[in-house]
């Protein structure tokens, strides 16, 4: 039985890290839920929900769709990734405990922060206002962990 990567991206780091999870399984398949359907859970055993945080919170469809399918899930070998880039740790573990139901993280054979990245050629004009005056970054960072991505996929091998 095979891998399931559901997941929600903004600007596409989350993205990368799915790609470079897909590229350290055998079969895998990936679903973005903002643009795809996801398909019914029985052909999967393992289940890989990730994504990023705007403003301390994941995307909304990525949490809803874990509190809707929270029972199916935890009948699942699941692993839980966000890519978020706030600079004091304590509150990376905050927005990762409320990202994810309880219950699920409790459940989870992996969980990790893959670190983030900040692109202004991305961003719109609010979106460099705020990384500028609130998280006070004046360039473009790239800050994606592989060695993280690595150790995440080999948990859930
Ligand atoms: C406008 C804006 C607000 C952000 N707010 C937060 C935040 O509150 N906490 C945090 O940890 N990261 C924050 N980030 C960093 C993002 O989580 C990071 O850029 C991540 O890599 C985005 O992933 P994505 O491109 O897949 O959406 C913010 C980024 C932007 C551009």
């Amino acid at each position: 039985m095979s891998i399931l990567i559901i997941y929600t991206t903004k600007h596409g780091t989350v993205e990368k890290s799915v790609n470079q999870l897909r590229e350290r399984f055998k079969e895998v398949e990936t679903v973005n839920l903002l643009k795809e359907k996801v398909p019914g859970l029985s052909d999967y055993s393992t289940v890989i929900m990730g994504g990023s945080i705007y403003m301390g919170r994941a995307q909304k469809e990525l949490t809803s769709y874990m509190e809707i399918h929270l029972e199916t899930l935890l009948t699942k070998k699941v692993g839980l990734f966000l890519c978020a880039g706030h600079p004091d740790k304590s509150i990376i573990e905050e927005e990762f405990n409320q990202s994810f139901p309880k219950r699920l993280i409790d459940h989870a054979v992996a969980k990790e922060v893959f670190g983030y990245e900040l692109d202004f050629a991305k961003m719109n004009m609010l979106e460099r206002f705020i990384i500028k005056k609130v998280h006070k970054v004046k360039e473009s960072q790239f800050k994606l962990d592989e060695t993280k991505i690595t150790h995440f996929a080999n948990k859930l091998r």
